[in-house]
């Protein structure tokens, strides 16, 4: 690729100011001032602009903490979105989010520009389990755990849902587990059995637990290894 090009493309500069940069000397390939702008250079070459190493951009990956009142979307137009949270990123308009929560649930949002990723995270083949923490308007009932664990025939569907694991901490509080993700599911499981979710939070997704450090709002990069434990 001409070097005015892999400027542009990889640094922000148009391609006018990629060749004035050239033309200035402030653009290094492997250490040796650049010869023009035609010059034909490629990702695996050293290449600095001004001291700064430019390479292409690889796949982002990353963890929000997803406070109450953001809706899971690129754009609303009546609430704040989980992508404005992302302004210091570069090109936040290629970032989505992978499983989406409601408006009122917090928690948990992996969030990505990688859509073959995010479609092997969500895609209901998987059967990726999903861990919420659920307080309950009522205490739970004796037969719950026996009755998500057979599965429930939601309202409005045909299919129960698949088996799900319920662990009680105390009457009001449990954490379930699931392997789908239907339309306010976990709501929905609650409601079929007479109770109601009065807060839902989404702890972890497959190996992936939320940082006890992040407060709600903030985010962080995901670990190369929860990457691949999530592909
Ligand atoms: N189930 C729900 O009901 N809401 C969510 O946000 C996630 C799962």
């Amino acid at each position: 690729m001409r070097l005015d090009k892999y400027l542009s493309n990889y640094s922000g500069l148009s391609r006018k100011e990629a060749k004035q940069a050239i033309k200035l000397g402030d653009v290094l390939v492997d250490q040796v001032p650049a010869a023009g702008p035609e010059q034909t250079v490629s990702e695996h070459q050293d290449i600095r602009l001004g001291g700064m190493r430019i390479a292409p951009r690889g796949p982002r990956y990353f963890m929000l903490n997803k406070p109450v009142g953001c809706v899971c979307a690129n754009s609303d137009p009546q609430h704040p979105t989980v992508i404005a949270l992302f302004a210091e990123e570069e090109d936040v308009s290629e970032l989505h989010v992978a499983g989406r929560l409601d408006l009122d649930t917090t928690g948990l949002v992996l969030v990505t520009d990688d859509g073959h990723w995010s479609h092997r995270v969500t895609s209901p083949k998987h059967k990726m389990p999903k861990r919420y923490q659920v307080t309950l308007q009522d205490p739970i009932a004796d037969d719950a755990a026996a009755r998500f664990a057979e599965g429930i025939l939601l309202r409005n569907e045909h299919k129960r849902t698949r088996p799900a694991s319920l662990q009680v901490n105390a009457p009001q509080q449990v954490e379930l587990t699931i392997y789908e993700g239907k339309y306010h599911q976990v709501k929905r499981m609650f409601a079929a059995i007479g109770n109601h979710v009065v807060a839902l939070h989404r702890a972890a997704i497959g190996p992936v637990v939320l940082d006890p450090q992040l407060q709600p709002g903030e985010y962080r990069p995901l670990h190369q290894e929860e990457i691949e434990r999530l592909s």
